[in-house]
């Protein structure tokens, strides 16, 4: 399996922030690991142009999951894919708590950005309240069996693991709560799709930055890292390249 490093930029980035991409490629013209960038839907074509025949794909960050319609505001997967998008990020904790996302809503979806052809990565994570109750494994468990939609394949889902504890805040798990999160991940995941799950990439995310992304992808089914933050420079999300390159 072909390790990712995804980038997931929210509401940052202007048209002067395409600099960054530029560097970004040209310190790394050809990674062992695939490269991610989710930019703000304003960028998606732009970065898409200048990614193109590169070692770079792009991604959205959310999609609604009607295909077209009286929807102010939305995108489809359709729309995405067709601006230049192969990924979408959905269920992200911030959606979830911004806009009251449920599984349910994750789960439709993933659908469509499955049936337009997209990769959708699905964001699970438990509370800071949910951790010190000792409830991890149940919140996760029940997020993926209710947002993963039973036809997903290897090549069309991608799990993120991203405490929301842990996003944008500098505090990460310790390894073992990483590494005993993504086990249970790939076993409820077996259970769902069968042997699909053992192609499924499972990205940590969460503060992740230069220095602890090589630690993090030391771990057995770390498979990549979704990083928010540290992603908005070439020189820390190249870092982050450079360390799943050394753990690949
Ligand atoms: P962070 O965000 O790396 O800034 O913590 C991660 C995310 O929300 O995907």
């Amino acid at each position: 399996m072909r390790k990712l490093a995804a980038g997931n930029w929210k509401m940052n980035g202007l048209s002067a922030t395409l600099t960054e991409v530029d560097r970004l490629l040209q310190a790394h013209p050809a990674p062992r690991a695939e490269m991610l960038l989710c930019p703000p839907a304003t960028l998606i074509s732009r970065l898409a142009d200048r990614a193109n025949g590169t070692a770079l794909q792009i991604g959205g960050q959310d999609c609604h999951e009607k295909g077209v319609g009286a929807h102010t505001g939305d995108i489809s997967a359709e729309m995405l894919l067709d601006a230049g998008a192969k990924y979408v990020i959905l269920g992200h904790s911030e959606r979830r708590s911004d806009y009251a996302e449920t599984n349910e809503q994750v789960h439709a979806k993933a659908c469509a950005a499955i049936s337009a052809g997209l990769t959708a990565i699905v964001c699970l994570g438990e509370t800071g309240a949910q951790r010190d109750q000792g409830q991890t494994l149940e919140v996760i468990g029940a997020q993926l069996a209710a947002s993963v939609p039973n036809q997903s394949r290897a090549q069309t889902l991608v799990i993120a693991y991203e405490p929301v504890w842990a996003i944008g805040t500098g505090r990460t798990p310790t390894l073992d709560e990483i590494a005993e999160v993504h086990a249970y991940l790939r076993a409820r995941l077996a259970e769902k799709i069968g042997q699909e799950a053992a192609g499924v990439r499972l990205l940590y995310g969460g503060s992740v930055k230069p220095s602890n992304a090589g630690e993090i992808f030391s771990l057995p089914d770390v498979d990549g890292a979704l990083v928010g933050g540290a992603s908005l420079t070439a020189e820390d999300f190249g870092a982050i390249v450079e360390a799943l390159e050394r753990a690949s």
